[in-house]
């Protein structure tokens, strides 16, 4: 997630395609989303598939945010007990602490952010999948010696994806911080350059974008070899790049093609056979990095992402208006999973507990529009905001989304 001042500037000069609907693109969604879920599971008796989606049932999701990339904005209170400060990212932070001190410091968050318990009341809340962001550091021999990073989550990681498995839950898995950060001031990459100007972040030259390959290289080979990654389905080879611009054609031209390309090749080195095949995803066209298929030759189970933050859009701070933005569909690519949403409204206008039935009709509206498409993953499961507008277990809590989530009016719209 971005941080809110950067989100509502960019947010403005996105294109707002509020006009698009899915019969305009060719499909009908219901059976768009039977037809997508029909060529994911190929399943026999013998070669059960893995890289299932939830039949029949939209995903209904969280992000796992700020568990491998701490965002200070949204976890102030953890990043404070780390003995982080002030510091504004995690690269920043382990350079404060040094790297022995921040390993120790990590690793009691990653063991404590997130916990079983948590995946356990995630499944009771009816969802049935998760994306975790990750850095490319996760894996330690794709940084620099010059690049600080806390080490090692990999196992952290792979306890998350094994509880998540026992439960059941469909997993995307996302590179959400790329080597040289593909937003130089955006911490959910994990750095924060103020050096660097926002419309040229470093990631996006063939250097980086070759060690963003060996991330996805170590993290397919992963999941198709240890078990525990069982239930991961998808990988999305990066998280909110840009808006357009040269760079950004730079990665749909050469990234996207290379980064589908080694996924899919370390597949088949593997032997691994189609009907496990990952779902390979990209921001969609809605998101305004531009067209993530002009440039493929092949998007066979490639999937897309659509980022829709109402709050930080164009919408006037009106409850109505809210309520109609909220049942119209975005995006220009399909099959298309609503990857990161919330209830964060302008100016923190309408404060949730004086509001509450606003509040779950902007949620079910939400959640019933991005179900017309694959589904939606709600940014996000747990803060440090006591906010119910960003932090899903407090919206459950505060009545605002319910347990049962096919309680929820199917046409609020
Ligand atoms: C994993 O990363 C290393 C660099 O640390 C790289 O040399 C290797 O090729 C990568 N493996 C795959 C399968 O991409
Ligand atoms: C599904 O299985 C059928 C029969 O084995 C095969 O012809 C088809 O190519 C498979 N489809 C996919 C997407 O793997």
């Amino acid at each position: 997630m971005k941080s809110l001042y950067l989100l509502s500037a960019i947010a403005a000069l996105l294109p707002f395609t509020l006009a698009w609907l899915p019969h305009e693109a060719g499909i009908t969604n219901l059976e768009g989303r039977d037809l997508f879920q029909t060529q994911l599971v190929n399943e026999t008796e013998s070669d059960p598939a893995k890289r299932w989606l939830p039949n029949k049932t939209p995903i209904r999701g969280v992000n796992l945010g700020s568990q491998f990339i701490i965002e200070p904005w949204m976890a102030s209170t953890e990043w404070s007990s780390m003995g982080c400060g002030s510091s504004k990212s995690e690269f920043d932070c382990v350079t404060l602490l040094g790297q022995e001190s921040a390993d120790a410091a990590f690793a009691n968050h990653w063991n404590s952010w997130i916990t079983q318990s948590d995946i356990k009341k995630m499944a009771s809340y009816s969802l049935n999948t998760i994306r975790i962001p990750l850095g490319y550091w996760i894996f330690e021999g794709i940084k620099y010696d010059s690049e600080h990073f806390p080490e090692g989550a990999l196992n952290y990681l792979g306890d998350i994806v094994e509880w998540a498995a026992d439960e059941g839950f469909y997993i995307v898995l996302n590179l959400h911080g790329a080597p040289f950060a593909q937003d130089a001031k955006q911490p959910f990459t994990g750095q924060y350059i103020p050096s660097i100007s926002d419309s040229n972040p470093a990631f996006y030259q063939t250097s980086q974008y070759n060690r963003a390959y060996w991330f996805l290289g170590n993290l397919t080979h992963l999941v198709h070899t240890d078990n525990r990654y069982r239930n991961v389905g998808m990988i999305e080879v990066i998280n909110e790049p840009i808006g357009s611009n040269d760079l950004t054609d730079s990665m749909r031209r050469e990234y996207y093609p290379n980064a589908y390309a080694t996924i899919r090749n370390v597949e088949s080195s593997l032997g691994v056979s189609s009907n496990r095949a990952l779902h390979i995803q990209m921001m969609d066209n809605a998101w305004g990095s531009g067209d993530p298929t002009q440039y493929l030759s092949n998007n066979w189970e490639a999937a897309y992402d659509d980022h829709n933050y109402i709050g930080f859009s164009p919408v006037s701070v009106v409850q109505a208006d809210y309520l109609q933005a909220a049942c119209n569909p975005r995006g220009g690519n399909w099959p298309l999973i609503v990857g990161e949403w919330s209830m964060v409204v302008a100016n923190s206008a309408w404060p949730p507990q004086a509001n509450v039935q606003f509040y779950k009709d902007f949620f079910a509206r939400q959640a019933r529009t991005y179900e017309k498409q694959l589904g939606w993953i709600y940014w996000t499961w747990k803060t440090d905001l006591n906010d119910p507008r960003w932090d899903y277990s407090a919206a459950v809590a505060a009545g605002i989304i319910p347990k049962n989530l096919d309680s929820m009016d199917a046409n609020p719209c």
